[in-house]
């Protein structure tokens, strides 16, 4: 069994896949992290391993930007290969002045103005896409654990990267700490599925400062988010 969009078979995920957006931070993270890492799957560069961390298998998978491309491929990976855990390890701009740039969020909550929430299911109201209450509370306990400050708390899941208008500042109003573009998707697919969904970012960029992480200071940063994924993937 394969998919238009993923040429791997049923059993080639782990029941656990982190989901950098970025495709090539998906294998620095098989590199880097696994044993015996293999491809799984390349379909448009999507690049997905699967191999062990600390002798548990766990895959990685990119999920492409945006809520269209993280929607396609965390429902394939819930529905057509049975996956449970999907940890997005992403990056965001921070909203919240309280968040400094390298801080690590974890959503409890997205908020967003895509439709993919509210208009394709037949409801007469409109869903709060939430997190896995054990994935969170686990994430929280490993972070701290690793010594790692996580700021816990709503984020903001955006149509538009480049938005004319102050939206993103709107909802920090409303408690909102961070903006990014793909987890109210994934929390939607999941509580769709019954499956469980984590979304933890690393803030890359400032809306309030203007600031942004150079290159290198972004890997470092980086690692600390990864090293709380893995390690929450393998107590699941
Ligand atoms: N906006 C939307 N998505 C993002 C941002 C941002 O500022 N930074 C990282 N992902």
């Amino acid at each position: 069994m394969s998919t238009a969009q993923n040429s791997a078979e049923k059993g080639d995920f782990a029941k656990t896949v982190l989901m950098p957006g970025d495709p090539l931070r998906s294998k620095f993270v098989a590199e880097t992290y696994f044993t015996d890492a293999r491809l799984v799957n390349d379909v448009r560069g999507i690049q997905g391993y699967t191999g062990t961390y600390k002798g548990v298998p766990i895959s990685v998978m990119a999920s492409g930007m945006g809520m269209p491309s993280m929607g396609i491929y965390s429902y394939e990976l819930y529905n057509f290969y049975d996956v449970e855990n999907i940890i997005r390890i992403g990056t965001a701009g921070a909203i919240s002045p309280k968040l400094k740039l390298r801080d690590i969020v974890a959503g409890i909550g997205a908020s967003t103005n895509s439709s993919y929430t509210s208009n394709q299911f037949a409801l007469k109201g409109h869903l709060a896409p939430t997190a896995d209450f054990h994935l969170l509370e686990t994430a929280v306990n490993v972070a701290r654990e690793l010594g790692v400050e996580m700021a816990v708390g709503n984020l903001y899941s955006t149509d538009h990267f480049y938005d004319a208008s102050s939206a993103a500042f709107e909802w920090g109003k409303l408690g909102s700490l961070a903006v990014e573009m793909e987890a109210a998707a994934l929390y939607t697919n999941a509580l769709q599925a019954g499956r469980r969904a984590l979304a933890i970012c690393t803030i890359s960029d400032h809306l309030v400062t203007g600031e942004e992480l150079d290159a290198l200071t972004r890997q470092t940063a980086f690692t600390q988010m990864m090293e709380i994924a893995l390690e929450t993937a393998i107590l699941l």
